[in-house]
């Protein structure tokens, strides 16, 4: 996620600010860059690459000042380059820094090109800063004196009701010198107060070493932020009392947002990203999805006749799901393959194909030659990727980002619930081109509308959850059970647990064991189960049945509401009602915690796990 830093005292900025990025990194970036307000002028440095590289480029290059703003930029909006980084500089006079998506970017932008205004980057942020940029000269003609108190703030504030989207951004002025503006919505800031100075950054870490006195902007805040006390306000202009906190976390405690580890902090990550993975792509009249990176004509939409996905890990259980929506919505035959697997093999594509290639990284080796294979063979190959400009990205050339924000855990947790997201979206774009109806499609929408608040509720379970996993520890073999679309739910609970906890765990179809995995079951090896209240209710049932009449202790992933379902239970977790086709959105998060729990349980290296890599580069 991207990472902003800002400075306003009696102290050179240049040296906090640098030192504020580096604090940062772990956020993951690709870019960064920093800008120093000095006697009515703005001097920027921006790079590519990691902060070292920034302040080589730096270098001898005298920029002094007391007043300044850094980012650290994780790329969404165009690819990773000079001129997309942060700060945006509009017209030598006002820097911006920004974090989130303004989904109305586009048609901001267009109607700024209609005043004649020009843009240097691809970014929505240069957008944002131009419209701000062009308030502040609106105020100046109705009568405002450039460089009066408020008039940034306003200007801000003027900006921000026409955007629709999320932001932290932090502003400043070469006319008003002695402040910072800031405001968020949806996406965090915090101000670190200082005496005579201030500081202002999207988690506490980079302002930890100054102050300890902060206080967080809540959604609809704007801050001014100059070298006394912080003035906070909200859209309507009332002025806000903030409640100072006394943050006493060690700088390692706050990168991870105050959660001990990276996973589960990106546990915790769903519902604010899942949010991010819809933004700006659901079109509701239409019942339908919208996403730009398809490059497809409906006609060719409506020729192709077969679907491939290809990944690993847990990008190829992503798909798995995907698969369930994309015969379900859009009728389509799907197949779902190892990239390793599809590479070697002689897969049978064509023109009428469609290759999805998915990847958190971008850059799984396997998934990367899949995806030229499947070029090769004249299918439509589009990826499915976390990492802006990655390998498999800029390979592919179309396709969407699934905006799951960095993910550094080993584990990966956050991507897969974006990658599930983005394939019910095509799922629904495809099928409302054929026979899925109006109604159905806005019921998909407004469903996965729901999901971020139901994912809470979820998440809610954090300490019930805990307990079962620390009680279930000693135990070496784990099963894991599904059906229906829930049988990738399944696989994706065995896998977490696997790999950070290093117990033996396999997923299976409700309806294979007596096929062969019941010879496992005994009162020595648990059954978690995922039963929801679908369509296989009732067959998934008898299959928990059976592995309790083994003596198999059970866990039980049911939907509220089910009482029945503690019949065969040893444990349960509920989890919130949705449509069966969105039900792995909400069962793997409690997989993914008990995964969790019971890595931390054992002692084991939770976001660094024995043996793995986060990103597979190599065959
Ligand atoms: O970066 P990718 O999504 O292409 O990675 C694919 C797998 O290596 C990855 O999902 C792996 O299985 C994870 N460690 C699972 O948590």
């Amino acid at each position: 996620m991207c990472g902003i830093v800002g400075y306003i005292g009696k102290k050179q900025a240049l040296p906090i600010l640098l030192q504020g990025l580096r604090d940062l990194e772990y956020r993951g970036y690709d870019s960064a860059g920093v800008a120093v307000l000095d006697n009515g002028a703005i001097d920027r440095v921006r790079e590519v690459g990691k902060v070292d590289k920034l302040t080589q480029k730096i270098g001898e290059k005298k920029i002094q000042g007391t007043v300044g703003i850094a980012h650290t930029r994780w790329a969404t909006h165009g690819g990773v380059t000079e001129f997309n980084a942060h700060p945006h500089i509009v017209d030598g006079k006002l820097a911006v820094v920004h974090n989130g998506i303004i989904e109305n970017y586009r048609e901001l932008k267009i109607k700024l090109e209609k005043q004649s205004v020009k843009f240097e980057s691809e970014t929505d942020t240069e957008v944002l800063g131009c419209l701000i940029y062009q308030e502040y000269k609106n105020l100046e003609r109705s009568g405002m004196k450039p460089g009066a108190s408020d008039i940034l703030r306003d200007a801000v504030r003027a900006a921000l009701l026409q955007v629709r989207g999320t932001y932290g951004l932090v502003v400043m002025h070469k006319d008003n010198p002695f402040e910072l503006v800031a405001a968020r919505l949806g996406s965090p800031l915090v101000i670190g107060y200082g005496e005579g100075e201030n500081y202002i950054a999207s988690d506490a870490t980079p302002i930890l070493p100054f102050t300890k006195r902060m206080a967080f902007l809540d959604d609809g805040e704007i801050a001014v932020i100059d070298l006394g006390t912080p003035k906070i306000s909200n859209l309507n202009n009332e002025l806000v009392a903030k409640v100072l906190s006394n943050i006493d976390w060690d700088q390692a405690k706050a990168q991870k947002g105050g959660y001990a580890d990276f996973m589960l902090k990106e546990i915790f990550d769903q519902p604010m990203v899942f949010e991010d993975a819809l933004r700006g792509r659901l079109n509701m009249d239409e019942g339908t999805a919208v996403l730009g990176g398809l490059n497809m004509t409906h006609e060719q939409m409506r020729e192709i006749k077969r679907v491939c996905i290809i990944a690993e890990g847990t990008a190829r259980y992503a798909g798995l799901v995907g698969k369930y929506a994309f015969e379900r919505l859009a009728n389509l035959p799907v197949e779902v393959d190892y990239s390793s697997e599809f590479r070697y093999r002689d897969p049978i594509v064509n023109k009428n194909t469609l290759v999805f290639v998915i990847s958190q990284s971008g850059e799984t080796a396997d998934t990367l030659m899949a995806a030229r294979e499947a070029k090769r063979k004249g299918a439509f190959v589009r990826g499915i990727v976390n990492v802006v400009g990655s390998t498999i990205a800029r390979e592919t050339g179309a396709g969407t980002y699934i905006h799951a924000g960095p993910e550094l855990a080993v584990a990966s947790t956050k991507a897969y619930t974006n990658m599930v997201a983005v394939l019910i979206l095509y799922a629904l774009e495809f099928g409302r081109l054929k026979h899925t109806s109006l109604a159905t499609g806005q019921r998909v929408l407004q469903a996965l509308l729901e999901i971020p608040e139901k994912m809470n509720l979820v998440l809610k379970q954090n300490d019930a959850i805990k307990k079962i996993a620390e009680d279930c520890k000693n135990y070496k073999d784990v099963l894991f059970l599904g059906r229906g679309v829930n049988f990738p739910v399944a696989l994706e609970g065995a896998l977490k647990l696997k790999e950070i906890s290093y117990i033996h765990a396999e997923g299976f179809a409700g309806g294979e064991l007596k096929h062969g995995p019941l010879a496992l079951v005994s009162s020595d090896v648990p059954v978690v189960a995922v039963l929801s209240k679908d369509q296989l209710y009732e067959k998934m049932k008898s299959s928990i049945q059976e592995v309790r009449a083994r003596g198999a202790r059970t866990l039980i992933i049911a939907t509220v509401g089910d009482e029945e379902a503690k019949e065969v239970a040893s444990d349960i977790i509920y989890v919130p009602d949705t449509m069966e086709l969105l039900e792995p959105l909400l069962n793997t998060i409690p997989l993914q915690l008990f995964a969790y729990h019971m890595a931390v349980a054992l002692g084991r290296d939770v976001d660094r796990p024995r043996n793995l890599a986060k990103s597979v580069t190599v065959e």
